[in-house]
Parts: C-alpha cells; structure tokens; sequence
C-alpha cells in the first residue's frame, strides 16, 4: 500500500517538474524574479496535498480495517458474553448438583456408618451363636453317646425281659380258691350241672373263670384241686349242709391238662 502510494507520488513529480519546464521557457525573461518562487510554492502545496490524500487513504483503509476488527472483536465479544452465560448457568446447575451430591453423600456416610454398627452387632451375634452352636454340637454328641449307651442298656435289658419271659413261661403260677355264693341246698338235679364257685378269695393267675365256673390251663401241666362236697345218705354229690344226715367227703384230685383245656366240678 506504501509502495504503491509513493510511486505514484513520483509520478506526479515527474509531472510537474516538465510542467515546470515548459512554463519557464515561456515567461523567461519578463518575470524571472517572481515567478518561480510561486510555482515552487505552488509545487510543495501540491506535493502536500498529495502526500496528505495518500496518507488519508492509508487513514481511511486503516481506520477501516480497525472497524473491522472492532466489528469481529464485538461480534466475538458477544459470543464470548453467551458463552460465559452459559457457563454460569452450567456453573449454577453444577453447585446445587454438587450441594445435592453432597448432601445425599452425608446420608450414604450415616447409612454406612449404621450398617457397620448393625455389621458388628451381627458380627457379636454371630460369634455367640458360634459359641452356643459348639457347646450345642458337643451337648448333642454327648446326649447321641448317651443315647447309644441307653439303646445298648436297652437292649441288654430287652434281651433280659425276654429270658425271664422264657424262664418264666416254664414255671407259670396260679392257684384259686372260690367257694359256693349262696349257702343251702342245690339241686337235686336229673342232669349233670356246672357248679359255679362265684365267691372268689384268690384268683393268682386268673385262670378260673368265676362266672363260668371254668378253669383253664394256661399252660401244658399237672394241676392238683381239692374240694369239699356234702350230700345226703348215699347220693353223690348232692349239697347239704344243714341236713341231719350230711356226710361230707373231702376230695382230692390231680389232672393232667393240655394247654387251654379247662375243668369245671360237674356233679
Ligand atoms: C434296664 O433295667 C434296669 C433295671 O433292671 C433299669 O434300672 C434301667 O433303667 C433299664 N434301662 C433302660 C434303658 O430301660
């Protein structure tokens, strides 16, 4: 832009300096004193005229640019003003997320902290249970020895009763002794009968029946009986007792019974 400004204010120069010639060559000789002063002032106006339009071009593309440039600043300024809106607005959002944040950070600290005091409270519990789990485990394994000691005993025991049943099978006891319930005179009868003997004063074994009059062998054996029968004259064995002519025989017997046979004093 200099550059080119400067030559073209050698140009006009140039143009003036032939100017300059011809004009002189002219009025030489009638104002030679006068006139060159004038057209040299004349000249440097000129050159200052042309100097100053150039340098006021230069003025105006550089004022011009600087517009420019205030232009772009402002427009960048703007943008800038938007961004930093847009900054505080985020920086805005940023502190109440980071209040919230914090906030709900103190509520997770206090839930952690009352999650360690019931972690170790359930740690306390659990080393109890460990201990009361031990003493119950080994409580257990005794009462299981103990147990297996009671079956053996029971056992054994089991295994005793079931030989004294066996010894006691072979010597089974009984005896009865039963008398008449009501006293006076029975029969005479055309038939045999069974006499039932239904007053009871022992009954070991209970192998007479009273209301039957029966007795049955329990088991196979010899069973003694005695009994006494009174009877008028020469009937046998008709009962009596307050008759004048009473004889009374006392009998004795043994009977071989079968298992489950039974016996009964028929007359
Ligand atoms: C075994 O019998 C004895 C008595 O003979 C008794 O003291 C004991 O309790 C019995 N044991 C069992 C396990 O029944």
């Amino acid at each position: 832009m200099m550059r080119a400004a400067f030559g073209f204010l050698s140009l006009l120069l140039g143009l003036f300096g032939s100017g300059a010639q011809m004009q002189g060559d002219v009025t030489e000789g009638t104002s030679k004193q006068t006139t060159p002063d004038i057209w040299v002032e004349v000249r440097a106006l000129r050159d200052m005229v042309v100097e100053l339009k150039v340098q006021l071009s230069a003025l105006e593309d550089k004022v011009k640019e600087s517009e420019n440039q205030v232009d772009d600043l402002r427009a960048e300024l703007i943008s800038t003003k938007f961004h930093m809106e847009l900054l505080q607005t985020e920086n805005r959002d940023l502190q109440t997320r980071l209040r919230n944040t914090e906030s709900e950070l103190l509520v997770c600290k206090s839930k952690i902290d009352q999650l360690e005091r019931d972690n170790e409270a359930e740690a306390t519990e659990l080393k109890s249970f460990e201990r009361r789990l031990t003493t119950t485990e080994s409580r257990t394994s005794e009462l299981e020895r103990e147990n297996a000691d009671v079956q053996s005993e029971l056992l054994i025991n089991k295994s005793r009763i079931e030989q004294l049943e066996k010894e006691n099978a072979g010597k089974t006891q009984m005896a009865f002794y039963a008398g008449l319930a009501n006293g006076g005179v029975i029969g005479p009868y055309n038939t045999d009968i069974t006499l039932k003997y239904s007053k009871v004063f022992t009954n070991i074994g209970e192998a007479y029946n009273p209301a039957t009059g029966f007795f049955t062998a329990p088991v196979r054996g010899a069973y003694y009986f005695q009994f006494t029968v009174c009877s008028h004259g020469s009937q046998m064995p008709a009962l009596s007792p307050h008759s004048a002519s009473l004889s009374c025989s006392f009998v004795m017997a043994y009977f071989l019974l079968d298992h489950m046979t039974s016996w009964s004093d028929s007359d």
